[in-house]
This record gives C-alpha cells, structure tokens and sequence, in this order.
C-alpha cells in the first residue's frame, strides 16, 4: 500500500461524515487498511470521532475567564448537541466557540480575524515584520541558491534562532543534522497544529504573512535538498488554511519555487499532533501517538526518512535572518536572540499577538497590551505545560532559561494572566482536565496520572477539610515527569505543583 493510501484514511472517514457504525468497514474496503485500525484512527480524532456534535464551546482558561461555562450551559437549554472543546487558537477573541470546524467568538470580542498584532512594526527592528504585505517575489531564497547551504548554515548559527514551537531547540543544529544524513530522500515539514492553549500566533503568522512561511520552507528544501514539503495545519484552521493555499497559488503562478512540491494536511482534532513526532504519525495516517525518541526526526522522519520539522514561527523567521543576517536577528533580543511573538489573553484590555525582543517582562508586555483587568494574581508564561507563577515574579525575563530556572517554561509563549477574583484550584482544576483529555493513552504514566491528579484536586475541592485529597501529587508527579513517553505527561503535573508550590493558601484543608 502507498504512503498516499494509508494517509487517505483520515480524509476517507471525514467525507463520509465521520466515525458513525459502519465507517470503518466502509473505508477499509477502500483503502485496504484493517478495519480495526480504520476504527482506531477514526476514534482518536474528536472531530471525527463525534459527529453529532452541533457546537463546541471552548473550555480552555481564557475563554472559561470570559464565560464559556454559561455559553455551552445556555447552548445545552437550547436543545443544541453540544460539547465543550479544547483551546481553539482564538483565545484573544474569548470565549471562541466552532460549527464545522469554523471558529467564531462573541461579536464584543472583535472582528474578522486575524487579531491585533503591535507594536506595529518596524521593518528595520522587527524580524516578522506581521503588518506588511506579502511580496510576490523570494528575495532570500535567490541569496541562499547563489550562497549555498554551509553560508545558511552558518547565518542561522549566529542568529541564535531557537525552535518557536515549544522546546527552544537550536535551529541550525537540527538543519545540519538533516543535511549529515546519507539518505538522500528528505522532508521538510511544517508544524502549524497550534494546539497549545494561550496559544494563537502561529494563526496571526499564517494570516497574515504566508509568504514569508512559503519561502522559509522553500529555502530549508533547498538547502537541504528536499523536493517534498507538507505542511500540516489543525483541523480548525479554515481561515488560516485559506490565506496558505492563496499564497501558494499565487507562488505557483509566479513559478517562485520551482521543482518544489508542497502539500497541505489538515489535521482532525487531536492537540498531540502538535508534538512532532504525533504529528509524523498523523501524517502518515496512524493515530497520532508520539515516538520514542531517540531516532530523532532529523535521521527517521517522515516515512523514516531524514525530516527537518519547524513551528510556523520559526520557518517564518529565516527569510529575514538571511536577508538581514544572523547578527541582525541575534541583537533584535533582549535576553535571547531575536523577536518573539508572545499572545497574552485572559483578564487583559487588549489579548493579542505582540512581537516583542526575547526575554521582556510580564510588565512590560502587559504595558503594550492595555494593562491588567483587575489586579495581576497569577500567570501562565507559556500555555497550560508551563504552571503558574505568581505575580510577584512579573519581572522575570520571559525568555527560555529564565523561565525554565523559575520551574516553568517559556513554551509557546502563550501567556494568560489572572486577576484576583480567580481560585487557583479551579484554575488549576481546568489545566489538568486538557491533559487529562488530550492525553493520548498510550503510556500508563500519563494515562492514569493525568486522571488521577484531576482526581485528586477535586476531592479536595469537595472536601477540602480531607488532609489526604493531595498526599499523593508529589509521587505522581515525578512518576509522570520521568515515565511518560512525552512533553505532555511530563509537563501535565506542572498546574498543580506549581500552584501548590506558589499559592499554598489556598490548598489548605
Ligand atoms: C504535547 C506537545 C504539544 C506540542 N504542540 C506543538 C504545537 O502545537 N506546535 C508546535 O510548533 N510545536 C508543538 N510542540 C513542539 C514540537 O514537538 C516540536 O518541538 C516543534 O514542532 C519543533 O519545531 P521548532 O524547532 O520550530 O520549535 C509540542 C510538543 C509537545 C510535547
Ligand atoms: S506522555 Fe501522554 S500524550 Fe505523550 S505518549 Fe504518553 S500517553 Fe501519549
Ligand atoms: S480559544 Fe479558548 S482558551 Fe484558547
């Protein structure tokens, strides 16, 4: 069977609406692939796997601090089929709800996407640069064809640029290491499932400079000599995916990437195709269940070939480093190399997507974003993996070692804050139901401990004189910190640990 086949099986069970009794037999008989793992793929994506669903609620923190429980209340009193959702990317537009795989939120929470982007930008200052137009033209990959892949190499080096998508991971590193290998079928593969809540710039990235994503892929083919790239989007990306598929025609119509091939893959509702190596097993139309790692991707990749994979933030910024060069990005930084994009939704006047140099503060941002609604209590620095701190720790640079020394991580840079009204434990109650929902089931540390954390706190909270509620989190958490085969189950304890460890007052008995 052809690796084209087998990635069909997701797309199959789709246009037959979904997973309902008698899709698998159906899609097996089509594709050759065994009914039961038709019916396994099919159960592992929710947007396949419920299709009587008629609208979901997002149930993340930003959109639950801005009314998600009464919506999907008052929703269910209608009669409508609904269900709760996790983080949509649109957390800046709070509380986001979807109808077929289209994300929309209440008109008071802003216009047509994507969302507000500042300050606005300098191009001599700015690497992204998100308010200028897309060009027609690939500027940067002329000067990497007539350079060659040991200058790129090198810019990227001095750059310092780290990977976007979550672990900080040295780009130029990860290119050399796919340009060492022997094989010589290699694939370039970008990361745009944005799952993380808190989460939404790659969305604003995608929407508004494609063009810069084209041709940040296009030179990391070039230089790595890959003709096949895929670029896989989350399900709900429609808008996003749109904005894509225009740039790349228009590309096409201008032949700017010749003997390149691109290819989009919508994904189907699952936020652990994010982790890169789910996301190689979704492309290859499996469940998306991580690797072990070691192989990284960089030697067994995609179909087990060599496979560069990149956040959309990252790819996005290399036509600027070779254009300007890695010094250039490198002095952009503040405690880090370059300019980041962080988001900041919650209790704040103006959610958002701002680039910022790497390693501002929470102050500061929060001085570019309108200030606090309330007064600060809390923040998560980096989506639901990275905890909460406390606000006496707004001055930390928010940049990756710092966050990182604080017992947190700088993640995706998805940051949403929390005034004083917010109860930790509840907060922290709504963290650990995400993990323990997008966990994918396949090892028992994660599998059980994201439940049984989230058992834990809600003894407490409907007992909160039983001393014993949480005895036992310290031992399941580093049980899951050391025995899950992933970032999720590692990091899916931080909410309340952290909590616990910052806001011990309010988890007495
Ligand atoms: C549970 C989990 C979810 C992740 N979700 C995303 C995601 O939505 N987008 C992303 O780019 N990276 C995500 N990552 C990080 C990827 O595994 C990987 O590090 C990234 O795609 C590499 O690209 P980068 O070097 O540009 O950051 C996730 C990791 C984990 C463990
Ligand atoms: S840690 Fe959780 S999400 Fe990661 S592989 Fe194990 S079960 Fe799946
Ligand atoms: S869209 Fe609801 S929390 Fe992100």
């Amino acid at each position: 069977m052809s690796a084209e086949q087998k990635s069909s099986v997701q797309e199959e069970i789709r246009a037959l609406g979904g997973l309902r009794q008698g899709t698998a037999r159906v899609v097996a008989r089509k594709t050759g692939v065994p009914e039961a793992q038709v019916y396994g793929v099919g159960s592992f994506y929710h947007l396949l796997a419920e299709p009587e669903v008629d609208l979901r609620v997002c149930t993340g923190l930003s959109c639950r601090l801005a009314g998600a429980e009464d919506l999907l209340r008052n929703a269910q009193e209608q009669g409508l089929r609904v269900a709760g959702c996790s983080c949509l990317a649109a957390c800046d537009r709070a509380p986001a709800q979807m109808k077929d795989r289209q994300v929309f939120w209440p008109p008071e929470a802003g216009g047509d996407l994507p969302g507000r982007v500042g300050p606005d930008g300098d191009p001599d200052t700015l690497a992204l640069n998100l308010t200028a137009a897309c060009r027609q033209e690939a500027p940067a990959l002329a000067l990497v064809q007539e350079k060659g892949p040991d200058w790129l190499f090198q810019e990227l080096q001095q750059s310092g640029l780290q990977g976007r998508g979550g672990a900080g991971f040295p780009a130029h590193l990860k290119w050399r290491g796919v340009a060492e290998q022997k094989d010589p079928v290699r694939y370039v593969v970008l990361n745009a499932d944005e799952g993380e809540p808190g989460t939404f710039k790659d969305r604003e990235v995608l929407m508004r400079r494609p063009d810069l994503v084209l041709e940040g892929l296009a030179i990391a083919a070039t230089a790595l000599k890959a003709k096949e790239i895929y670029m896989y989007l989350r399900g709900e990306f429609l808008a996003p995916w749109q904005a894509l598929q225009t740039a790349l025609d228009q590309a096409t119509s201008a032949n700017l990437f010749p003997g390149l091939n691109f290819h989009l893959h919508a994904g189907h509702g699952a936020y652990i195709c994010g982790e890169e190596t789910a996301l190689l097993e979704a492309l290859e139309g499996k469940r998306g269940m991580p690797r072990l790692k070691p192989p990284f991707p960089v030697e067994n990749g995609l179909w087990g070939h060599p496979t560069l994979i990149h956040n959309v933030e990252t790819i996005a910024c290399v036509p600027s480093i070779v254009e300007k060069g890695g010094e250039w990005f490198r002095a952009l930084g503040k405690t880090g190399p370059g300019t980041k994009l962080y988001n900041i939704s919650g209790h704040v006047d103006k959610p958002g997507t701002y680039e910022m140099p790497l390693g501002i503060s929470l102050g500061q941002l929060l001085e570019v974003a309108g200030g606090m609604i309330g007064k600060l209590k809390a923040f998560s620095p980096g989506g639901a993996s990275s905890g909460f701190l406390p606000a006496s720790m707004a001055d930390l640079p928010l940049d990756f070692q710092a966050l990182q020394k604080a017992g947190s991580m700088l993640g995706s840079a998805g940051v949403v804050v929390l005034n004083e009204t917010v109860s930790m434990p509840s907060a922290v109650e709504c963290q650990l139901s995400f993990f323990e929902e997008e966990s994918c089931g396949q090892c028992a540390p994660c599998r059980i401990g994201t439940r049984f954390l989230r058992e834990c706190l809600q003894r407490f909270l409907r007992d909160r004189k039983n001393p014993q509620a949480l005895a036992k989190v310290a031992d399941a958490a580093w049980q899951m910190n050391e025995g899950s085969i992933c970032g999720l189950g590692q990091a899916a304890p931080l909410p309340l640990t952290t909590a616990l460890q910052h806001f011990p007052e309010e988890f007495q008995p």
